[in-house]
């Protein structure tokens, strides 16, 4: 059994709101403006040689007589992109930094800074790195920033740890970890126990793992307020079970509880933000594993709500989870209900790694979140959950089978299949997320990654 908790990884950067007299300047410049260059000739003679043009995100750092870093300029580009400040840690000299001239609402810039500072060291037998010291304007709340970069940090570490050191029993530990940080109750059934409880899927697809299945329960808040309630798919590792994946279908299998990690990140927010809100975290936690005792492909499970569905395939693992968890979610009849889960590879063939798709059974909301998402550049994009292929969802022997038999509309079947176990709560929404990111960008590195949960966090704020 592993129980080991990391402790999340700090930000290098500290962000202070009283400037000292060693700050060095960062000066944003537009693309091709090159007014800057006739108020600091030396800048303008450096930036030649250097070929800076004020593209976005590209960093020049200009040294003073001596040959130490005095000031930088960053280029903004034409203004559009948010996280240009993505690479500054990296680039800059050990120090104290500001910035001169800033847009009106600097959120995502000092964002973007932090975000681009991760590094996962765990694993390196070297944990020393540099660390800056930036001055933030009088509009950033600074407690609001250090939680948004504190908890994408934590989300991304629970989703870089390997399954050696993040199993179901690991997971739950890390909820615990939360429950104790900030006074909310957790509970968890874990087992036989879970046939005890009628979890039966959750039990049906976790019981081959060498640890064992589980579901974990957090509770906090005003019984009062709205009732929020986050589910999250924790599959620790998604081998396929009997129908395994390919060995690269297989590598990136760690990520398959990006679902948990994500809606354990937007639930720290909810609690560390002290927002009016009655919180429930359910996260069923599995390692889709293959042993004697593994379900089957043919198989027929009994879900929680009474459902039967028929095993097409057992790689389809995650939705069959997640409905016990949706189910025992709805049961409380929640005013939201939302889920994340890296549920399907469609998704990514549909929309890519970056632009998560998401359904959502109320038509305001659904707008509100696709443009809320936009604004504040954690994007999100609406699918519809068409009634007209609920019908590839069926079987001849259960009420449902957990696959259609052509590959088309995966993510949408998906979701379909999981709307089948919500019908009490006034508002669900599904992620259909990707947690990762493939390619490195400004801010993002290659590795675990927050989606959706700054969205969802700023609407949950506005309530
Ligand atoms: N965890 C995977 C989905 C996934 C794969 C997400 C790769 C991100 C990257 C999920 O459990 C799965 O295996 N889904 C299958 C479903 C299929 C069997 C209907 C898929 O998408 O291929
Ligand atoms: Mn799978
Ligand atoms: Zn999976």
């Amino acid at each position: 059994m592993s129980r080991i908790l990391a402790p999340i990884t700090s930000c290098p950067i500290e962000f202070t709101t009283e400037q000292s007299e060693h700050s060095h300047p960062i000066i944003l410049v537009a693309e091709n403006d090159f007014s800057f260059a006739s108020e600091d000739t030396v800048a303008g003679s450096w930036a030649k040689a250097n070929h800076f043009t004020g593209k976005s995100g590209d960093i020049l750092v200009v040294p003073d007589n001596d040959g130490i870093a005095s000031r930088a300029y960053l280029g903004a580009g034409d203004g559009s992109d948010a996280f240009i400040t993505g690479n500054l840690f990296k680039q800059l000299p050990e120090g104290e930094w500001h910035f001169e001239n800033l847009p009106e609402n600097p959120l995502n810039l000092f964002l973007g800074l932090g975000l681009g500072s991760y590094k996962f060291r765990r694993y390196l037998q070297t944990k020393a790195q540099k660390k800056l010291k930036f001055t933030l304007p009088d509009n950033i709340d600074k407690d609001e920033l250090e939680r948004l970069v504190e908890t994408t940090f934590l989300v991304r570490d629970l989703i870089n740890t390997p399954t050696n050191d993040m199993e179901p029993d690991t997971i739950e530990e890390a909820i615990r970890q939360l429950g104790r940080t900030y006074g909310a109750t957790v509970t968890s059934i874990w087992g036989d126990d879970l046939l005890k409880q009628n979890f039966p899927m959750v039990h049906a697809v976790g019981r081959a793992g060498s640890v064992a299945p589980r579901i974990i329960d957090l509770r906090w808040g005003d019984e009062n307020h709205p009732k929020v309630t986050l589910v999250g798919k924790g599959v620790a590792f998604d081998s396929g079970g009997l129908d395994i994946k390919s060995a690269n279908g297989m590598l990136l299998m760690k990520k398959d509880m990006g679902g948990a990690a994500n809606v354990m990140g937007l639930a720290r927010l909810i609690m560390d933000a002290k927002l009016p809100i009655r919180l429930r975290l359910i996260v069923p936690a599995v390692e889709n594993s293959i042993s004697g005792n593994a379900f089957r492909p043919g198989d027929v499970l009994k879900s929680r709500k009474g459902l039967t569905v028929e095993i097409g395939n057992t790689d389809a693992e995650g939705r069959l989870i997640l409905a016990d968890a949706l189910a025992f979610g709805d049961e409380e009849k929640p005013d939201y209900l939302f889920d994340m889960a890296t549920l399907t590879g469609a998704a990514r063939v549909a929309l890519g790694p970056d632009v998560p798709p998401f359904y959502c059974n109320n038509e305001n909301l659904g707008q509100k979140i696709s443009r809320i998402s936009m604004e504040i550049q954690d994007p999100l994009w609406q699918l519809p959950l068409w009634k007209p292929y609920q019908k590839k969802l069926a079987s001849r022997i259960a009420d449902l089978n957990n696959v259609t038999t052509d590959g088309f509309a995966g993510s949408i079947t998906a979701a379909l299949f999981l709307q089948k176990f919500v019908d009490q709560a006034a508002n669900w929404a599904h992620f259909d997320i990707y947690g990762w990111t493939p390619a490195e960008k400004p801010a993002f590195p290659i590795g675990g990654e927050a989606q959706g949960i700054r969205a969802l966090y700023t609407i949950l704020k506005g309530l």
